[in-house]
């Protein structure tokens, strides 16, 4: 057998599109903690977190549960289960967190800032031609204004939220939205996220990944890692060089 000709079978193939992650990965969600500072002092950061924790924590749980005997979904929107989330995460921080208050920290989390590198790599990838596409767990209300108030209009081909099969991350349901959208497999789609977690389902689910390791955090101790790991989403420019 011609030697070349098994090893250029056995190349892995240049991916054809990318897929984002969009809170974490696009939009920085810990920008809502200056907010938060303001109006609790000396608690922003923690009450940032300890949000951003409950909120996935809720996506998990009703993803996976079902009610009563007839076994009915438990699903809500993200933007409910978020301030759910909120209301909990103050309390149990001891915050009295006002009407107006939980209306302010919501509107910010609509309008959450960009990460300062997203357009220049977005628009890296529009110039050689691969698609891109937003897969998240924000509801589509939640991601069309996200996706105006960071510019990244008519930067992205797809944007996809789970909300239409009413399962969340890391279901695998959620993630082969992305794979029927592009009409592409999994292994020639890469897909990015600065959740450690997502990284790890969009692996399982045989996606190549990028996670984006924002701040500094372990890898996951279970599963395969990612395929690479970056600190910005330049990295994901390494998967289309020869
Ligand atoms: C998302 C959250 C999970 O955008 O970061 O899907």
């Amino acid at each position: 057998m011609d030697k070349n000709a098994l090893n250029t079978a056995r190349a892995p193939q240049l991916p054809g599109a990318v897929l984002f992650d969009a809170y974490g990965t696009l939009l920085d969600v810990y920008s809502v903690g200056l907010l938060a500072e303001q109006l609790f002092p000396g608690h922003g950061q923690a009450l940032g977190v300890l949000w951003r924790d409950k909120q996935i924590d809720y996506t998990r749980l009703v993803t996976t549960s079902r009610s009563g005997p007839e076994r009915a979904s438990v699903y809500q929107p993200f933007w409910e289960l978020t301030s759910a989330a909120l209301r909990y995460a103050c309390k149990k921080l001891g915050l009295a967190l006002s009407a107006g208050q939980e209306q302010q920290l919501m509107n910010q989390y609509r309008h959450l800032s960009a990460f300062p590198e997203n357009r220049e790599v977005l628009q890296a990838l529009k110039s050689r031609g691969i698609v891109t596409g937003i897969l998240s767990n924000g509801d589509p209300d939640m991601l069309g204004v996200a996706v105006r108030s960071a510019g990244l209009d008519g930067l992205l081909d797809h944007v996809i939220s789970v909300d239409s099969i009413r399962q969340y991350k890391t279901h695998p349901e959620a993630y082969a939205l992305g794979t029927q959208a592009l009409g592409l497999p999994a292994a020639q789609v890469v897909f990015v996220s600065s959740n450690g977690w997502d990284a790890l389902g969009a692996t399982w689910f045989g996606y190549q990944t990028l996670w984006v390791n924002r701040y500094q955090l372990p890898p996951e101790e279970i599963g395969p890692p990612p395929v690479r790991t970056g600190h910005s989403l330049r990295d994901v420019l390494a998967f289309f060089e020869p």
